[in-house]
C-alpha cells in the first residue's frame, strides 16, 4: 500500500476504499468475497466495521424490516430511504443497493432513471438487479450512466409467481444451459459481479470458472468467488426456519428478547432506574428548594 493511495486524514492502518477494482482484484488472487446485507445505521456500521466488502441494501428488507412475505411490495422510495441511513454508517465496505421489484423490469430509461437515484440520492456505488439475458440492454444503458451493476441469477426471488414458489434453479440439463448463457451474457455486459442464488454448488463452480466476474453466492455452495448471507438471518432476526444454506453466528433475538423482559421486570418493581441512574439538583439550589418546603411547611401548620 503506498502513502499516496491513503485518503487524506486517514491512517496507514485503516483499511481501504472497497471498489469494484477490489472486488475483481481479490477475484484474480482467490481471495474469498464476504457480504452481507444491512438496511439501517446500526447494523450497517457493525458490519462495515467487522470488515465486510460488501454491503447489500437487499430488497429483502420487504420481509425481514417492513414484515411483508415476499420482496415484492417494496418500493423504490423505501430502498433509497434505507439505503441513505446505510451509507451514513459504512466507511470502507461497496454500498450496492438493490433495485426493487417493478422499478427496472419495464421501461429502461425509467430503469437507468432509478439506478441513477440509488447513486444521486442515496449514495449508493452499485446497484443490483435480477434477471440474465434479458436484462443484458438495460445492464449496458446503465453502466453508460456510469452506474456499476451486480447481476443476480438462479432463485430470483422477483420472480416467485413465475417460478411458481422459491425453487432451486439449474438442477435438470436445460436449467444448466440457462444458467450458463444468462452468467455469460451478464459477464459479457460488465455487471461487476454476479449473485448465484439457489443454485447446486456443481452449476455454480461451473459458472465461477467460466466467467471473468466475481461470483457470490447464496445458497451456491463454496467454489463462488464470495458469499453473501442476509444479516437478519445469521443472528437470528428472521422469524422464519432458516434455510438449508444458512448458518446463524449469533442468537440477537434471545439477547434483545432477555433484555426487554429485565427492563420491564426492573421498572414493574422499581429497580430502575436507581439513584445513580437519576440527574440530581446542584448542592445549593437543593438547599434552597430546601428552605422554600420547610417555610410552606411551617406556614401550614400555622
Ligand atoms: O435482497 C437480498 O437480500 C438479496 C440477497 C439475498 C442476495 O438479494
Amino acid at each position: 500500500m503506498s502513502i499516496t493511495s491513503l485518503n487524506e486524514g486517514q491512517s496507514p492502518f485503516a483499511r481501504l476504499k472497497v471498489t469494484t477494482t477490489t472486488i475483481h482484484d481479490k477475484k484474480q488472487r482467490h481471495e474469498p468475497i464476504t457480504c452481507l446485507t444491512a438496511y439501517e445505521y446500526a447494523t450497517a456500521r457493525l458490519v462495515d466495521e467487522a470488515g465486510i466488502d460488501m454491503i447489500l441494501v437487499g430488497d429483502t428488507l420487504a420481509q425481514v424490516v417492513l414484515g411483508y412475505d415476499s420482496t415484492l411490495p417494496v418500493t423504490l422510495e423505501e430502498m433509497l430511504h434505507h439505503t441513505r441511513a446505510v451509507r451514513r454508517a459504512v466507511k470502507t465496505a461497496m454500498v450496492i443497493g438493490d433495485m426493487p421489484f417493478g422499478t427496472y423490469q419495464g421501461d429502461a430509461k425509467e430503469g437507468v432513471a432509478n439506478a441513477v437515484r440509488f447513486v444521486k440520492e442515496a449514495g449508493a456505488e452499485a446497484v443490483k438487479m435480477e434477471g440474465g439475458d434479458k436484462r443484458v440492454d438495460l445492464i449496458r444503458r446503465i453502466l453508460d450512466a456510469e452506474v456499476p451493476v451486480m447481476g443476480h441469477i438462479g432463485l430470483t426471488p422477483q420472480s416467485l409467481h413465475k417460478m411458481g414458489g422459491y425453487k432451486v434453479q439449474g438442477k435438470d440439463l436445460s436449467g444448466i444451459e440457462r444458467l450458463m448463457k444468462d452468467a455469460v451474457a451478464l459477464d459479457r455486459a460488465g455487471v461487476f459481479a454476479i449473485v448465484l442464488e439457489g443454485v447446486p454448488r456443481e452449476v455454480a463452480a461451473m459458472i465461477t470458472r467460466e466467467v471473468s466476474a466475481p461470483t457470490i453466492g447464496i445458497g451456491a455452495g463454496p467454489e463462488c468467488d464470495g458469499q453473501v448471507l442476509v444479516f437478519h438471518d445469521i443472528v437470528n432476526l428472521s422469524f422464519a426456519a432458516p434455510a438449508k444454506f444458512v448458518r446463524r453466528y449469533g442468537d440477537a433475538a434471545a439477547l434483545i428478547r432477555r433484555a426487554v423482559e429485565q427492563f420491564k421486570a426492573d421498572v414493574e418493581s422499581g429497580g430502575y432506574p436507581s439513584d445513580a441512574e437519576s440527574y440530581h439538583l446542584p448542592k445549593e439550589t437543593r438547599a434552597d428548594l430546601e428552605a422554600i418546603l420547610k417555610r410552606k411547611e411551617m406556614k401550614m401548620h400555622r
